[in-house]
């Protein structure tokens, strides 16, 4: 007997699907069956999925996985503010910093940030004198969210020019004292649990770095963004610098929280603040719409029936806004990390594979460097573009119109192909794309697009009955590095022989 999971995986996988061409032959609505738009209170966002296998019968099979998968319940929870992540027995509020979920929860959000609010607005006001840079030190999710955001949002003109370092590798903290007159320098160390390694070495040579370059009171050029409060005066900084948040808030769901300080910094509150306002639209949405209708959604089920039905092990994702650069590497943590698991939440094994490698990059950049692959190669890469039909640049149209016209262009390739007498220059086509078409890559829109692609994650693990809050497969890596900063440890002959040649081991 299989249970009703198996039952649904099983139909999908019977499947024998018509090309991509032969679906837009047989029904002349397609694009608009398949597409749906985002409204937002100014502009919104096109989701295009008709280039995908996406059909009437798939979407109806999925929606029974979604039910038999317990969704509805799972996202009530989440937006309930119940355990969501039960390894940790932890509940996922990181709607609540945007004003959606449980009553308390957003209370205690707003408190938070009314307080990051008075003291971003004091320091742009010159409360701690002249600051003209600001270095972010932080890690994963306390680096990479804020990284994005800033060089999305405030590459017209940034209030305080923001450097975001993450690598313990000290030449990125060089790089960014080279950028800084530590004169008029703010240091803000970024850490849920202010006990990361390479944050805090980053910090302590940062707070050296003022130190040693005149500034008299280096520990009061210090804000802590933490959940860990206590952990940050300790280390000394003054509770007044301290700006906290909730534990239930994952650390790569953490930009909207203190997190965002550098972001609020660099664009002003009032446009931080519409970053959150666009991403609770997107809540609202995804918490209300019906599963038809419903965004975040709709794509997992594209991206479950490419991983699971299809065995596609990569998914791509192209940005045809130069801003968006940093876009793939968020979604690679947001993605990777949040389903990157081998067990269910029962901790038996799954089911099918769970998510696929989450790789990208910029177009046109990439047309000229790993297109050939997608358009020629022996992979099943499901494609997302995103573009935004306003430009971000004020130079002459031609820029933004070659820069669509080519987005455009490469998922009508990849979809058509190409048949010629010559094998090496014949296209097989029918390669899947969505298109993300925003209005404009406003505040709002960049928060719109990021919970979109949070509630796409949530959605995926509960369709793969997999937690996706926690994160031990990061651990084991990390008491390694301990053990041989201990000492006295031996290990496995290939790392031994490592160490040696590193002068890191006595032996
Ligand atoms: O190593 C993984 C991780 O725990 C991420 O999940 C997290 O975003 C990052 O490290 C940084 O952690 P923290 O914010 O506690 O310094």
């Amino acid at each position: 007997m299989s249970t009703p999971r198996e039952a649904v995986w099983n139909k999908l996988s019977l499947h024998q699907d018509p090309t991509l061409v032969q679906l837009f032959a047989d029904d002349p609505q397609r694009v608009e069956t398949f597409s749906a738009r985002f409204e937002m209170e100014e502009g919104g966002v096109l989701f295009d999925w008709s280039k995908t296998h996406m059909t009437e019968q798939l979407l109806a099979e999925f929606e029974e996985l979604a039910q038999v998968s317990q969704f509805d319940e799972m996202r009530r929870r989440l937006f309930a503010g119940e355990v969501v992540n039960p390894t940790e027995g932890r509940a996922a509020e990181h709607s609540a910093l945007r004003g959606v979920g449980k009553e308390t929860s957003v209370e205690e959000a707003e408190a938070l940030l009314a307080r990051m609010q008075t003291l971003v607005e004091a320091i742009h006001e010159g409360a701690l004198g002249e600051v003209k840079h600001l270095i972010h030190v932080g890690i994963g999710g306390s680096a990479l969210g804020p990284a994005l955001a800033v060089d999305a949002l405030s590459r017209d003109l940034s209030l305080v020019d923001v450097h975001v370092v993450s690598n313990i590798d000290g030449v990125a903290l060089e790089a960014a004292f080279a950028a800084c007159d530590p004169a008029t320098t703010l240091l803000a160390v970024a850490s849920k649990t202010f006990t990361t390694i390479e944050t805090m070495t980053n910090a302590a040579s940062a707070l050296k770095w003022l130190a040693d370059n005149g500034v008299a009171d280096p520990a009061g050029r210090v804000i802590a963004l933490t959940a860990a409060p206590e952990k940050a005066v300790e280390w000394g900084v003054d509770e007044t610098r301290v700006l906290p948040f909730a534990e239930s808030v994952g650390g790569r769901y953490s930009m909207w929280s203190s997190i965002g300080f550098p972001v609020a910094i660099a664009i002003g509150w009032q446009d931080f603040e519409a970053m959150l306002e666009g991403a609770a639209d997107m809540d609202r949405h995804f918490r209300d719409a019906p599963m038809r209708e419903n965004l975040p959604l709709r794509a997992a089920f594209g991206d479950l029936y490419y991983a699971r039905v299809r065995g596609a092990e990569t998914r791509a994702v192209f940005c045809y806004d130069e801003r968006l650069g940093l876009l793939p590497d968020y979604l690679q943590q947001l993605e990777m990390e949040s389903n990157g698991k081998s067990v269910t939440v029962d901790g038996a094994p799954v089911d099918g594979p769970t998510a696929p490698i989450t790789w990208g990059g910029v177009g046109t950049d990439a047309q000229h460097a790993v297109f050939q692959l997608l358009h020629q190669g022996t992979h099943l890469v499901p494609i997302n573009f995103i573009a935004s039909i306003a430009p971000g640049d004020a130079l002459d149209p031609a820029h933004h119109r070659i820069l669509l016209m080519n987005c455009f262009a490469q998922g009508a390739a990849l979809m058509a192909g190409k048949t010629t007498d010559d094998p090496a220059r014949s296209y097989a086509g029918n390669r899947p794309s969505t298109t993300i078409l925003c209005d404009d890559l406003d505040a709002a829109t960049l928060g719109a697009l990021i919970a979109f692609h949070e509630h796409r994650t949530f959605a995926n693990a509960v369709m793969m009955d997999i937690n996706p809050f926690d994160q031990f497969g990061v651990e084991l890596g990390k008491e390694i590095a301990n053990k041989i900063e201990k000492g006295g440890a031996s290990f496995d002959p290939s790392t031994e022989n490592l160490l040696k040649l590193a002068g890191l081991s006595a032996g």
